[in-house]
């Protein structure tokens, strides 16, 4: 099937389920997956690495996809926000308030899932570290750390 100069067909995974996306070479991963996908819950803000809104998951790791090629993904489990529906620390979120206007709240909350998920003894300090990369212009930072740590403590987790 003709897609245009430059277009072609590929498989994403994503969400453990397989998406096909017309891409060409030069599309960032947040382009398609908001564009091609419509999964629009990484967020567009910075566009230029700084801000972390536009926070997924490759191969577990928590990545701007505004600075990643589409084609770069290709193979690698994805994660957005979609596949972290009703999990623990989205619940958290909610329960602790850590939400504002909402903006930055999906990149906050897939960066908070691999921080558990690598550091279930997340530390104070390893977890000031982990939100580094990202940032919010109107709620508190101390509600999301209260997120997080409502995690640890529901799992019975000792700092580290
Ligand atoms: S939109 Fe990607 S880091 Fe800001
Ligand atoms: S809740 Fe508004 S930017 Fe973070």
């Amino acid at each position: 099937m003709f897609h245009g100069k430059g277009k072609s067909v590929k498989q994403f995974h994503v969400n453990g389920e397989t998406r096909e996306a017309i891409i060409r070479s030069g599309d960032t991963l947040l382009q398609t997956l908001r564009g091609q996908m419509g999964l629009s819950g990484a967020k567009p803000a910075c566009e230029n690495g700084d801000c972390g809104a536009c926070t997924v998951l490759v191969d577990g790791k928590p990545m701007h996809s505004c600075l990643i090629l589409s084609i770069e993904a290709l193979n690698k489990p994805l994660l957005t926000i979609e596949g972290l529906k009703d999990s623990p620390i989205q619940k958290a979120f909610v329960e602790k308030w850590a939400i504002q206007c909402g903006y930055c709240t999906p990149g906050f909350v897939l960066k908070c899932h691999a921080l558990l998920q690598n550091h279930p003894n997340a530390s104070d300090e390893r977890i000031e570290e982990w939100l580094e990369s990202n940032l919010c212009r109107c709620t508190g930072y101390a509600e999301i750390k209260e997120a997080i740590k409502s995690v640890l403590n529901a799992e019975e987790n000792h700092t580290d």
